[in-house]
């Protein structure tokens, strides 16, 4: 039995509408809050679209359940820099998402060129404000294996050069450069890691055959960087925290000729951490990176509710609802190795 303070996911995408209110379980169950992320189509760039959000969501949770959404603007090259004002003073909106142009699912309104939001940038810094970076360039010149580490040189360490105090956390990342750039610098960068990048190397994308499930981004890479991010994860270093960036899609959306990019975790995420820092016997690193560091670093109390997970095999469904289609979480069919004790 390991029993947690209740972790919190500071990366999570939940959708919207229908699909929205079947996935919620998913996450609520074992999740006192979770940082929502805001590439909905249309995306979410306001804080008045960010509140309605949120209430859909709560409307959409169990009225037992807990489950805190905490909300963050998607950043474009127009925003107004009143909503930074805006976004400072509510208690709901914890940070604004940076997505270059084209880096991911729906980020064809991010930010083409950094100087466009240099006020926004100002203001946050001012403010103390959190930027969530997705960490990828989009150049179809550049390798999609070296995006990330070609980032960081050519954008995140300027940035960082220019805005010193700027509250930054480059999420999901994926690589040992990402880990050394994070280690290497002062507190106001942190990093989100996902369970699926904790647990997989690039072969498991074409392990068999080509594995649309297994297909997100930043894409899986080689496993000498999957073990410098389970260091980092079992570092006690609190500049590293949970953050799934569990991201469903329909089936059909993924098996596809042109699948789409994202995996569906929160069926078994904090059980899929779990696995992870058990194969290199850090259980007892788990509660510090699941349930601590991403609270102090958003300056959000602690949880004061535990979780308990049991060491027991069970098989994870091959689909679940999603709205009025199916979506494929990872390990569909196969064996997940530690399960919530439900109280
Ligand atoms: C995410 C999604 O589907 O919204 N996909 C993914 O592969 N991670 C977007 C993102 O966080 O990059
Ligand atoms: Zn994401």
């Amino acid at each position: 039995m390991l029993t947690l303070t209740q972790p919190d996911d500071w990366h999570l995408h939940l959708r919207d509408g229908i699909s929205m209110t079947s996935i919620i379980p998913a996450t609520s169950r074992c999740f006192a809050r979770a940082l929502v992320m805001p590439n909905l189509k249309p995306p979410i760039t306001t804080c008045a679209q960010a509140l309605d959000y949120r209430k859909r969501i709560c409307a959409a949770t169990a009225p037992t359940s807990h489950f805190n959404p905490l909300m963050t603007l998607y950043l474009t090259d127009n925003t107004p820099i009143a909503e930074i004002a805006k976004a400072k003073d509510s208690t709901h909106i914890m940070g604004v998402k940076y997505y270059p142009a084209g880096a991911t699912t729906h980020s064809e309104a991010g930010v083409t060129d950094l100087r466009r939001v240099w006020t926004i940038l100002e203001a946050m810094q001012t403010y103390e404000l959190p930027l969530s970076i997705h960490g990828e360039v989009t150049a179809t010149s550049i390798d999609i294996f070296d995006r990330e580490k070609i980032f960081i040189e050519q954008i995140l360490d300027p940035l960082l050069d220019d805005f010193p105090k700027l509250r930054v956390v480059l999420e999901h990342i994926t690589t040992l450069e990402a880990v050394e750039y994070v280690f290497s610098k002062n507190h106001h960068l942190a990093a989100t890691i996902t369970a699926h990048h904790l647990l997989m190397n690039r072969n498991e994308l074409f392990n068999g055959g080509i594995r649309p499930h297994h297909y997100c981004l930043p894409v899986l890479k080689r496993e000498s960087h999957r073990q410098a991010l389970l260091m980092a994860a079992t570092s006690g270093n609190p500049k590293f925290f949970l953050g799934t960036d569990s991201a469903p899609h329909a089936v059909g959306a993924k098996e596809s000729a042109c699948g789409c990019a994202g995996i569906y975790t929160a069926p078994a995420a904090l059980e899929l951490y779990a696995e992870a820092f058990e194969q290199v016997q850090a259980l007892d690193k788990l509660e510090g990176f699941a349930s601590f560091y991403g609270a102090d670093f958003y300056r959000l109390p602690r949880n004061t509710e535990t979780v308990t997970l049991e060491k027991r095999t069970w098989q994870m469904p091959p689909d679940f609802d999603f709205g009025k289609e199916k979506v494929v979480p990872l390990r569909a069919g196969a064996n997940i190795y530690w399960q919530q004790v439900q109280t």
